[in-house]
């Protein structure tokens, strides 16, 4: 099996194990949000929960729909054998970020830890569009390969909550550091390596396509 194969496999498990661990924790177990609001502390701005909790619930529905479109369009048989399916869920998955992007831009002001962090969300909510745009820019022109690369640019965002939360509990857990200092390490290591990331498996795929025709996406 090619090492992108299992790559994407990969990419499938953790993806859709985020995707359940997601909606079970925010619309079952804790609904309320109880255990993450609990680390918010002396809020410029006063939270008016029933719409924060709204707006979360729209937020995670629409970051699962996301992640989930995304992942079935890095699949080399949707690309090559069900072409319809793939522009569709294109569109579902553009939709889907600008959703995200909105609420995000709703919550970041009440940010955990405060404007520091409410600033790293909102350049994300910057970035991330703006990678999405131009992916749909880039297959406009038929640029393939471009198109890609700017997706796999902007799909590394929806990690951004997992990374976020796995960075936040290192640092709070493993180092004991306060909540609030892990979680605003925990949003710009996320920003950092979410940038950075992609660009490595760019230059990996660019490696490996020198051998192989073009038209092969991820899997
Ligand atoms: C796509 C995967 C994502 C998922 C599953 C997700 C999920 C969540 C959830 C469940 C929360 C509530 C708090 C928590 O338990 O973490 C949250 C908060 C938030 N998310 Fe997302 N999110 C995603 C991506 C993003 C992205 C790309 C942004 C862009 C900046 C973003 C911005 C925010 C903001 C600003 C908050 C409020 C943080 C706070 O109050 O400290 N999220 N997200």
């Amino acid at each position: 099996m090619r090492k992108t194969n299992v790559a994407y496999r990969i990419l499938v498990g953790v993806s859709i194990i985020f995707i359940l661990y997601s909606l079970v924790r925010h619309y079952v177990f804790d609904p309320e949000a109880t255990a993450f609001l609990s680390h918010k502390t002396g809020l410029k701005r006063e939270l008016n929960l029933p719409v924060w909790l709204k707006i979360m619930y729209i937020h995670v529905a629409f970051a699962c729909l996301a992640m989930a479109a995304g992942l079935i369009n890095f699949s080399s048989f949707i690309l090559e054998k069900h072409r319809k399916i793939h522009r569709i869920n294109g569109y579902v998955y553009v939709v889907s970020v600008m959703m995200v992007v909105l609420t995000s831009g709703y919550m970041a002001p009440y940010s955990t830890g405060g404007k520091i962090n409410s600033i790293a969300f909102n350049i994300i909510n910057i970035i991330w569009p703006l990678m999405t745009v131009m992916a749909i820019v880039q297959i406009k022109k038929k640029r393939i390969v471009k198109h890609r690369n700017y997706m796999i640019r902007s799909y590394a965002f929806c990690f951004t909550n997992m990374l976020i939360h796995l960075i936040t509990f290192m640092f709070n857990e493993g180092f004991g550091l306060a909540y609030a200092s892990s979680y605003t390490y925990g949003v710009y290591s996320s920003l950092v390596l979410l940038l950075i990331f992609p660009d490595m498996i760019i230059r990996y795929l660019k490696k490996n396509e020198k051998n192989k025709t073009i038209g092969t996406y991820f899997s």
